[in-house]
């Protein structure tokens, strides 16, 4: 019986700071959507460089509400990758609008722009590139495309808070719609909770509606008035999607601390770097070497993933797989493409061999626990395992 320390996949780093500052929002009296979000959305857009943020109560929650704002309807398609998790696509099929797929790049696993072009009809209306563990797509051939199609683009950004492309932090692009999540093994955390940026007022401002009922009004603010009673219409029906002021005071604390999470993933990813890059392949390895030079792209390394050579091992991934987890490391698989779920081979007629750079990358990859909640021994246990475990069943 192994009696190591498990080490979870994701677990999030939360302290006194965040207790406190949650319990002073549960004294306040008010625990709702209040003043912490407005605070939360207005730190969030000055970080990533954006006109607007508008918390919402997650990233599928706001994924959809772009995708409803950019004027997605029944009858439209959008382009996305195989690769994500299902959150991308059912928000696709929330809208009654038809996901279309393109394949990925096998060397940064992201949607590549060529499949894009390919996979455009007279019924596209926008493209949804996922920033795929953190790493981001290529934004300007997306851009050009979009442009040159009349186009909208809402970034997948659920992993890349933090992440940079040419300089410019994820979710302050201009010409885009980006959507970040903040659930509990994200690189911040509210809890649950998502948030969309924008540098366009008009998006924003329905956004916000949509987030409570398509109500013109949002409840504290008329609770507000204190005395004097404020009316509120509903202008369109609308979901409830709304942050509360007790996840945006968590959200708050974890965003000052964002820096900080990031260079221990830097530290970390470095060591599996190290240890990997000569048995097997690595998204970070792989993509950081060539492009970030030239593109100044700052990986946010929300997934460590490395992909086995399988041709050279013994063992298939499944077994490996479970090796690693029976020594105590939560290694895990990010994802099932989207195409090979039941439901949208059933509705869409997806089969297996439709998309093969992304079966491919599904077939040899195994996500390795990589959070600032590590300590530099973990990431080298980690390391160190792994690393034997796949020498030790190589050919
Ligand atoms: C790529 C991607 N998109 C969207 C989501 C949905 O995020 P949330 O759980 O905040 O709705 C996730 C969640 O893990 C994700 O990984």
């Amino acid at each position: 019986m192994n009696k190591k320390k498990f080490i979870v996949f994701g677990k999030p780093s939360l302290d006194k700071e965040e207790i406190r500052a949650i319990t002073e929002v549960l004294k306040s009296g008010w625990i709702g959507m209040g003043p912490k979000c407005e605070e939360f959305e207005k730190l969030f857009a000055e970080y990533v460089g954006a006109k607007y943020a508008v918390s919402v109560s997650s990233c599928t929650a706001a994924l959809h509400l772009a995708l409803l704002a950019a004027g997605v309807e029944p009858g439209d398609e959008v382009i996305t990758t195989p690769l994500t998790f299902v959150a991308t696509i059912n928000a696709i099929e929330y809208c009654g609008a038809k996901p279309v797929l393109a394949d990925i790049d096998p060397k940064s696993l992201n949607i590549n722009p060529e499949f894009i072009r390919k996979a455009i009809t007279k019924k596209t209306k926008a493209i949804l590139p996922v920033h795929f563990g953190g790493l981001p797509c290529d934004m300007d051939s997306i851009n050009a495309i979009a442009q040159e199609k009349g186009l909208a683009v809402i970034e997948d950004a659920a992993h890349a808070v933090g992440a940079e492309w040419r300089g410019v932090r994820i979710g302050g692009l201009k010409n885009s719609i980006a959507c970040f999540s903040f659930y509990p093994n994200k690189n911040m955390t509210s809890i649950e909770g998502g948030m969309v940026t924008t540098d366009n007022a008009e998006i924003a401002e329905k956004i916000k509606i949509m987030r409570v009922h398509g109500m013109d009004n949002e409840a504290w603010k008329r609770y507000q008035g204190g005395k004097k009673l404020i009316h509120s219409e509903m202008v369109m029906p609308g979901f409830k999607y709304n942050l509360t002021d007790a996840q945006a005071a968590i959200g708050i604390c974890q965003l000052k601390k964002l820096d900080k999470f990031q260079d221990k993933r830097e530290e970390y990813a470095e060591i599996y770097d190290d240890y990997f890059s000569d048995v097997c392949d690595t998204q970070v390895g792989l993509s950081m070497d060539t492009d970030s030079a030239e593109f100044r792209i700052r990986h946010a390394l929300h997934l460590y993933l490395i992909l086995l050579k399988t041709e050279k091992m013994r063992k298939g991934r499944e077994e490996i797989l479970q090796e690693i987890r029976d020594e105590g490391i939560g290694a895990t698989i990010h994802y099932l493409p989207v195409h090979m779920h039941r439901y949208y081979r059933e509705k869409f007629g997806f089969k297996k061999g439709d998309f093969p750079v992304a079966e491919d990358a599904y077939q040899r990859m195994i996500t390795l626990p990589l959070t600032p909640s590590m300590t530099l021994k973990d990431a080298k246990r980690v390391a160190e395992t792994v690393k034997c475990i796949i020498v030790t069943n190589m050919k």
